[in-house]
């Protein structure tokens, strides 16, 4: 079966050395095209930086087209934001205090940052959230309801900032997806592969599918398969693909994180075809995410063979989803 290369708008791809790995492997997996994350280690805040970060990536030469991101913070200036989509910006990417990987800078109240958003909805930037409340935020709060609890947030986002373009990233629950479907036509949301896999039995004591926001109950997985399943436009692929370092992951305190970007599409078209939906992938992965963004059809083709393969044990010291286990399908760029 012929594709078009991936839209992944949702990759961490990291500095330095890991970068050098994850890259190439990216592409591998099948991507041509990446909205790419900004909890980098210092994250990025400014045009300049986004711009230097976007040079590192494009020095392994992968030919995969890098559409970047601000880290929302006090840092970011209203009148800056036409500045910033004109250096190939795409959005700025809100990150709750203290909810993920580096996300000790992010954002502890969002209120205060209507001018920002008032400024990125006119110059045509996208608003990225990372749907989790912090878990000191308010009683009762944890990982298991924090995303339930922030959904009020994106409604009233959107309620005033109705041309806005939101993605509410990695959704995981019924109440999530519900939320989204509900609102206009520039609120979506993106799904990650691992994410139509798992549940809490899946990671509980498996550090390896540890991630935030970590899997949900089974029905929430149906809720998530159910909107794939219906080729509903404004759910699209974010693959939330974060490498940690074995150590990293198998620590005391494992980090949060799923690595699935060098087998990025096998996944996709063993889990679609395993639950009947393979003719959603195509869509999915390669339309409805450039669409909702604004961008032009991807260019290039890769085939997808129905040839098993075992997921590696490690990829550079990093460990894939499903290690150990076989994936029905095979990607070759053609
Ligand atoms: C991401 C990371 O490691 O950067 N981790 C994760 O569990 N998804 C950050 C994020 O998207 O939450
Ligand atoms: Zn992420």
């Amino acid at each position: 079966m012929q594709l078009p290369l991936l839209d992944d708008m949702h990759v961490h791809l990291r500095q330095g050395d890991m970068l050098q790995n994850v890259v190439p492997l990216t592409r591998a997996g099948g991507v041509g095209r990446c909205v790419v994350m900004p909890n980098t280690d210092p994250p990025i805040t400014t045009i300049e930086s986004a711009i230097r970060y976007k040079r590192e990536l494009e020095s392994g030469n992968t030919g995969i087209d890098f559409l970047m991101t601000l880290y929302l913070c006090p840092d970011l200036r209203p009148e800056d934001m036409v500045a910033a989509k004109d250096a190939g910006v795409v959005g700025v990417k809100c990150y709750p205090q203290g909810v993920t990987t580096n996300s000790h800078w992010g954002v502890a109240d969002l209120r205060g940052y209507d001018p920002l958003f008032s400024a990125m909805e006119k110059a045509g930037l996208l608003l990225l959230l990372h749907g989790e409340v912090p878990s000191q935020s308010e009683a009762d709060i944890c990982i298991l309801n924090a995303e339930e609890r922030f959904l009020p947030e994106v409604a009233r986002i959107h309620e005033q900032f109705p041309m806005l373009r939101i993605v509410l990233e990695h959704v995981t629950t019924r109440e999530a997806v519900a939320c989204v479907k509900g609102l206009g036509d520039t609120v979506g949301a993106t799904i990650t592969a691992h994410h139509l896999e798992l549940t809490v039995d899946d990671w509980a004591g498996k550090n390896h599918n540890f991630c935030k926001p970590v899997a949900k109950y089974p029905h929430d997985r149906e809720a998530l398969r159910e909107i794939v399943a219906a080729g509903h436009p404004r759910f699209f692929l974010g693959s939330d693909s974060a490498p940690h370092p074995r150590s990293a992951k198998e620590g005391a305190c494992g980090c949060a994180g799923v690595f699935t970007a060098p087998l990025l599409l096998p996944y996709l078209a063993d889990t679609f075809e395993r639950l009947g939906f393979l003719d959603r992938l195509h869509d999915f992965a390669c339309v409805f995410g450039h669409t909702f963004y604004g961008l032009p059809a991807p260019k290039g083709k890769l085939t997808l063979e129905k040839v098993e393969q075992i997921v590696p044990p490690e990829y550079g010291g990093v460990v894939p989803f499903r290690a150990g286990e076989t994936l029905g399908w095979r990607c070759r760029n053609s």
